[in-house]
């Protein structure tokens, strides 16, 4: 199914040791809760030194190589026709948890517990209870990985493509290895869009945000699927990379994404409640919203 495989070992093709390593360098980038409402300049943006781990470095390189305007397009085309499995939706947390590294069993939590915590960290603060279920299920399109797909192409942060490549994205350095840096009609501020053309008509790089956005957009209110797609678009939501291409109900929207990286980032809590004490709140929730089974 891997396009790129044959041509790497599996190490090198899949760097991380775990895919919690993307996560965790996230934070180390954005290690500040408080942080998230101010606005944040130029300066202290570039004055972040702290060196990645190679192994981030490495899932980098190959990330901005392969994630082509062709390779997101061809993704999509395959992926969002659903086809390849159909589960109750506790199979697929089970399904999920298949991904759990266990080379550091200590500091990774399995993909469920994560899930979790972010939504009772929303639960707690008493939004709205769509918003829970967006915690509960907004990594849940890294499943993309149990189907063959290399981490690089299900994590990391995402961004806009048949445009220039913001230098505020992460390790921007690695586009110049991208054969979408040498194409002309995207290397233009708004390349091939109109200015302001709204993020709909934007295709961004592949991974498991868009993934779950379209498995989830006739279940969800809008402003939760606007925190699904966009979750790892850090450029964005952090730093207004591309405010030239969002329209004004995209800023509006934006709103919600920002409320919600916090919960994914900052919601470790040791003394999580067990999952048999918060299944029968999860159940409810999951039969108000969803249905009996989903379409992978
Ligand atoms: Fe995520
Ligand atoms: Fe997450």
């Amino acid at each position: 199914m891997t396009k790129n495989k044959s041509l790497f070992s599996e190490k090198k093709q899949n760097p991380l040791n775990s895919l919690e390593d993307w996560d965790e360098d996230v934070l180390k980038r954005y290690p500040d809760p408080a942080s998230i409402a101010s606005e944040k300049t130029q300066d202290e943006f570039r004055n972040y030194e702290a060196p990645a781990r190679d192994s981030v470095r490495d899932f980098y390189d190959l990330n901005h190589k392969f994630q082509t305007y062709e390779f997101a397009k061809e993704k999509k085309e395959n992926y969002l026709k659903f086809d390849n499995k159909e589960m109750p939706i506790w199979e697929s947390f089970d399904f999920l948890n298949e991904l759990v590294d266990d080379s550091d069993p200590d500091t990774d939590l399995d993909q469920m517990q994560h899930l979790l915590q972010t939504s009772e960290a929303i639960r707690n603060d008493g939004h709205p209870d769509w918003m829970v279920l967006v915690g509960l299920i907004h990594d849940m399109g890294k499943v993309l990985c149990l189907f063959g797909e290399p981490q690089w192409a299900v994590v990391g942060d995402t961004f806009p493509l048949g445009c220039a490549f913001s230098d505020k994205i992460i390790y921007s350095e690695f586009f110049k290895n991208n054969p979408d840096s040498q194409n002309e009609k995207y290397q233009t501020k708004y390349g091939i869009y109109e200015p302001n053309c709204g993020l709909n008509k934007v295709q961004m790089s592949w991974g498991h945000d868009e993934y779950i956005y379209q498995m989830m957009k006739d279940y969800i209110p809008e402003p939760g699927l606007y925190m699904l797609r966009y979750h790892s678009f850090y450029a964005q939501h952090r730093e207004n990379a591309y405010d030239h291409l969002l329209n004004s109900h995209d800023l509006e929207m934006f709103k919600w994404v920002r409320l919600f990286n916090p919960y994914d980032l900052y919601s470790k809590n040791p003394n999580q409640k067990s999952w048999e004490e918060l299944k029968p709140y999860y159940q409810e929730l999951v039969n108000k919203y969803l249905p009996k089974t989903l379409k992978f």
